[in-house]
C-alpha cells in the first residue's frame, strides 16, 4: 500500500469491482476517460482476472480515503506504458465518486503517485493525457506540478464532436526542485 495523509492507494480486490463498474457507467465520468462504452461487470472480472499478467508496478491502485474510522473506495489511479530505458510513464485517474470531486483528492493521489515513481521507481518522467475541456482534471495535475507539453487537435471523437487532447507531463528533476 501507498500512505498518504488520508488517503491511501492499495491494490484492487475483486470486491471493488461492482463499484468501478458503476462509475465506469456513468457517462459524466465516462465521458472524460477513454472508455466510451457501456462496461459489464462481467467484462470486468475478465479484465481483473488477467492483471496478475501486468508487471506489478504497472496494476491499478484503488484510491481509499479514511472516513471516521474507515476507509472509503473513490476512485482508482495507476501507471502505465512503463519505459525502464527511458525511465518514463504515463499516469491515469478516475475519482468515480462524483461527491467526492473538487476536495483535493484527485491532486493528492496524483501527487503520492509522482511520489511513488520517482522515488521508488526511480522514474525520470511521468506523462498523461487529458481532454481539453476538461478543467477539473487539468487544474488538478497543474496543482502536481505537471505541465502542459502539447495538444492533440481533434483527436478524440465522441458526442458528435471532436475533442483536442492535451498532453501533460513532469520530469523528476522540476519536481524535486518544486519540493524543495
Ligand atoms: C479529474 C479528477 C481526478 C480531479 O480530482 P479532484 O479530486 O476532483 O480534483 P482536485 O480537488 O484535486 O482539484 C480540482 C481543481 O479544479 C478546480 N475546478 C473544478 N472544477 C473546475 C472547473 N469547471 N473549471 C476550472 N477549475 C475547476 C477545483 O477548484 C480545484 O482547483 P483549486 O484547488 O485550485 O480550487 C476527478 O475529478 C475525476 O476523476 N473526474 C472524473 C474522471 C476524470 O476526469 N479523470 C481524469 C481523466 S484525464
Amino acid at each position: 500500500m501507498i500512505a498518504g495523509d488520508g488517503l491511501r492507494l492499495r491494490a484492487i480486490e475483486r470486491a471493488d469491482l461492482p463499484t468501478i463498474v458503476t462509475w465506469l457507467n456513468d457517462p459524466e465520468v465516462r465521458d472524460q476517460l477513454a472508455a466510451y462504452l457501456p462496461m459489464s461487470l462481467a467484462a470486468e472480472e475478465s479484465w481483473f482476472e488477467k492483471l496478475p499478467e501486468r508487471p506489478r508496478e504497472q496494476q491499478p491502485l484503488a484510491i481509499d480515503v479514511q472516513n471516521d474510522n474507515a476507509w472509503k473506495l473513490i476512485g482508482t489511479c495507476g501507471l502505465h506504458e512503463v519505459d525502464w530505458r527511458t525511465r518514463a510513464g504515463e499516469l491515469g485517474i478516475m475519482i468515480g465518486e462524483k461527491s467526492e470531486w473538487s476536495k483535493g483528492y484527485g491532486t493528492q493521489a496524483v501527487a503520492l503517485l509522482v511520489q511513488f515513481a520517482f522515488e521508488t521507481l526511480n522514474l525520470h518522467r511521468i506523462s498523461l493525457y487529458v481532454y481539453a475541456d476538461n478543467p477539473r482534471a487539468i487544474r488538478a495535475y497543474e496543482k502536481a506540478g505537471f505541465v502542459l507539453e502539447g495538444r492533440l487537435r481533434d483527436s478524440e471523437f465522441r458526442h458528435g464532436v471532436y475533442r483536442d487532447v492535451l498532453m501533460m507531463g513532469i520530469l523528476r528533476p522540476e519536481w524535486a526542485a518544486a519540493r524543495k
